[in-house]
């Protein structure tokens, strides 16, 4: 067979119609790291034009990006009291809250609004449970917590409530606790095939939310392991998770491309910190091209199979209009 392929990449009209991969602002969810007080807006160094701002300045911050398309947001919260407990976690004054209100007075159903629910921003010692005398998380004593901290954001306007965790049955706990509170309306993303990577360096920076000893390995999944994270992706959606992640996403395409054909709930990857912030200091050593690198890699995550990505380079692809709609 005398094989011509180039016939399909004759014209530019010809390569857009046949393109079997999109990709447009409705497909990203953009993170939003949120202070206490009044008039903050600060870069993350780690970050490069990533900023933690206080509600009302976080508000303001999207109205133009919302407007433009960008209509899903991540918050993370950064408190100013750290404790054994992360009780800033479920102060319903507390940074996430106060934010949730604001956004949903102001944007209403024109934006989906997910809340994190984990403890390490808010702890002392920087784990994502509380801990045992010995140390160690203790899984059942830090779901209660989490069910605390996912009512607190239901009631401030959360439409998605997003467990990271990783904690054993976190996904369970916190629909009944929902589904009693009468948030049935409310979905859950879960983190479910969240990996233990060096891809968080530059969050950790960020939220200030390094463990103080140890790591994470007794509940984020080791990277040598695949048939573990589809069967935490299966089990979240037996729990009750509306929709499920893979977590980060460059490193972990092969995983992304399994859970699609392993489970029909959208799926959602997250491009994290490490992942943006090397395409920011590559850029600006003159490596790469931004826009083209940027939607090289974004493109991948959606072929591999993923609906949704959370990304930092969100507000890049709408404020330059890197992508048409
Ligand atoms: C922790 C959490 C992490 C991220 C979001 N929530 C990772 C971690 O510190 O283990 C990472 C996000 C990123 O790197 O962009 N629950
Ligand atoms: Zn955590």
């Amino acid at each position: 067979m005398n094989y011509r392929f180039r016939r399909y990449k004759r014209s530019q009209t010809l390569r857009e119609s046949l393109a079997e991969t999109d990709l447009s602002y409705k497909h990203l969810v953009y993170p939003l790291f949120i202070t206490e007080g009044k008039g903050v807006k600060k870069e993350i160094q780690s970050m490069p034009g990533i900023y933690k701002m206080s509600p009302e300045l976080a508000s303001e911050y999207i109205d133009k990006l919302q407007n433009d398309g960008l209509r899903h947001y991540i918050l993370f919260g950064i408190p100013k009291n750290k404790d054994e407990v992360g009780s800033s976690a479920y102060d319903e004054k507390g940074p996430v809250p106060s934010a949730l209100r604001l956004l949903k007075e102001a944007y209403g159903r024109s934006i989906e609004l997910y809340a994190d629910v984990c403890l390490c921003e808010y702890t002392s010692h920087g784990h994502c449970g509380i801990l045992d005398s010995d140390s160690s998380v203790n899984n059942d004593k830090s779901l209660d917590l989490y069910a605390k901290a996912g009512l607190v954001y239901a009631q401030a306007g959360a439409d998605w409530l997003a467990p990271s965790n990783m904690l054993d049955l976190r996904v369970r706990s916190l629909r009944q606790a929902l589904d009693e509170n009468g948030y049935t309306d409310r979905s859950i993303l879960s983190y479910s095939a969240k990996y233990s990577s060096s891809y968080y360096g530059p969050f950790r920076d960020a939220a200030e939310s390094s463990p103080s000893f140890g790591d994470r390995k007794s509940y984020q999944i080791d990277i040598r392991n695949r048939r573990l994270a589809l069967s935490e992706v299966l089990a979240d959606g037996e729990q009750g998770a509306d929709a499920v992640m893979v977590k980060p996403a460059l490193a972990f395409l092969d995983i992304i491309q399994q859970a699609r054909q392993m489970t029909n709930l959208p799926l959602y990857t997250y491009n994290v910190s490490g992942e943006y912030s090397m395409v920011k200091v590559a850029v600006k050593a003159g490596l790469f091209e931004e826009k083209s690198i940027v939607l090289e890699n974004l493109t991948a995550m959606r072929r591999a199979g993923a609906d949704m990505i959370i990304t930092y380079h969100a507000e890049d692809l709408v404020k330059n209009q890197w992508l048409k709609d």
